[in-house]
């Protein structure tokens, strides 16, 4: 489909007063938010993998996600992995019984490789599975049983959550959906809610989804708009903010974080076209390197210091690396 075309449609769809249940209806018809469980336990894989490398673990903790969609794949992968308490949350109602029952039932064929990934016995992967009520009558009880709460419609911005409650704030393919204040709010909260040495640990996409179906174009597209041509492109339902992975990483700094990974991966379909000139940013852009606007991916984690003197570096810590990969 032409991404305008699109557009399009999720711009009347968000006009309407019932456009966010049209849209869910429309989804589940195009079967395009059904669970995906090698790309969801892979992603949840790569936020455990990071705690790990700052020699944390999720053995016992308490997790906060932020925008938890249609699927609790974060908050199983957490609860496998051996979490006391996730708290999921997220502005929009996207979960049901059924849509959380279907990513359960599709994580039974991957609790070995996952097990492998977290470093874990299969047995005792397995033993956590099956404490999970599956043939629970109602979804906070399904999640309960494994160990999560599931907070809706709730702002990360603005979370009710004690002070030095959490040791992880995560999330996966969100802050790019998020317009830079409330981010930086977020990204306030996360420093307040978070343990001394706990960490935000965060993947996201900061590349033009329409490109994921219309292959006319690359990730890079939408930085040829200027604000105003981009916003009717830009309704809530797809809202992207366009941020670099550059402001990412100052937003978290200036928060008080102090990053252990920034690491990115560029689309090198969208670099050609940069270094082409196919694509002619708009100036907005001018002050981006060609690799930051190429940028298709980017995991950030940052940990909240304890002491000036005890700020921790990770012991297998990962240097800020580009990968150009076209195949991620
Ligand atoms: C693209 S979805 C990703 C969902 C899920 N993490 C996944 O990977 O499938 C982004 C989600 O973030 C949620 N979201 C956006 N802003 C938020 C906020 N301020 N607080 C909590 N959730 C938010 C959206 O409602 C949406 O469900």
């Amino acid at each position: 489909m032409k991404w305008q075309t699109k557009a399009y449609i999720l711009r009347q769809l968000s006009q309407l007063p019932m456009g966010k249940q049209l849209y869910l209806l429309l989804q589940k018809m195009a079967g395009s938010n059904r669970p995906l469980p090698n790309r969801d336990f892979a992603r949840i894989n790569e936020l455990l993998d990071m705690i790990q490398q700052a020699g944390q673990t999720a053995q016992q903790a308490t997790f906060f996600e932020i925008g938890s969609g249609w699927h609790p794949y974060a908050p199983l992968g957490c609860y496998l992995a051996g979490a006391e308490k996730i708290i999921t949350v997220d502005v929009n109602p996207w979960m049901t019984l059924k849509s959380a029952k279907q990513c359960i039932a599709a994580a039974k064929d991957h609790l070995p490789e996952m097990a492998h990934l977290m470093g874990i016995k299969e047995s005792l992967i397995t033993k956590r599975y099956q404490k999970i009520d599956q043939n629970a009558l109602r979804l906070d009880l399904l999640l309960k049983s494994m160990n999560t709460e599931y907070r809706y419609p709730a702002d990360a911005s603005d979370t009710k959550q004690e002070d030095h409650s959490i040791d992880f704030v995560i999330s996966s393919n969100v802050l790019e959906h998020i317009p830079l204040q409330i981010l930086k709010s977020i990204s306030t909260e996360s420093m307040r809610i978070l343990k001394p040495g706990g960490l935000a640990v965060h993947r996201f996409n900061p590349g033009d989804h329409y490109a994921n179906h219309d292959q006319s174009i690359t990730t890079a597209n939408f930085l040829q708009y200027p604000e105003q041509d981009w916003k009717p492109y830009n309704e809530s339902l797809a809202y992207h903010n366009r941020l670099r992975s550059s402001q990412y990483s100052q937003l978290f700094n200036e928060a008080g974080f102090t990053s252990l990974i920034e690491e990115t991966h560029i689309d090198t379909d969208a670099l050609e076209a940069l270094q082409q000139k196919f694509i002619q940013p708009d100036s907005m852009f001018s002050q981006f390197s060609t690799e930051d606007l190429a940028t298709d991916y980017m995991w950030y984690m940052g940990i909240k210091p304890t002491a000036l003197s005890e700020i921790g570096q990770c012991d297998n810590m990962r240097t800020p690396k580009n990968q150009i990969d076209s195949n991620k």
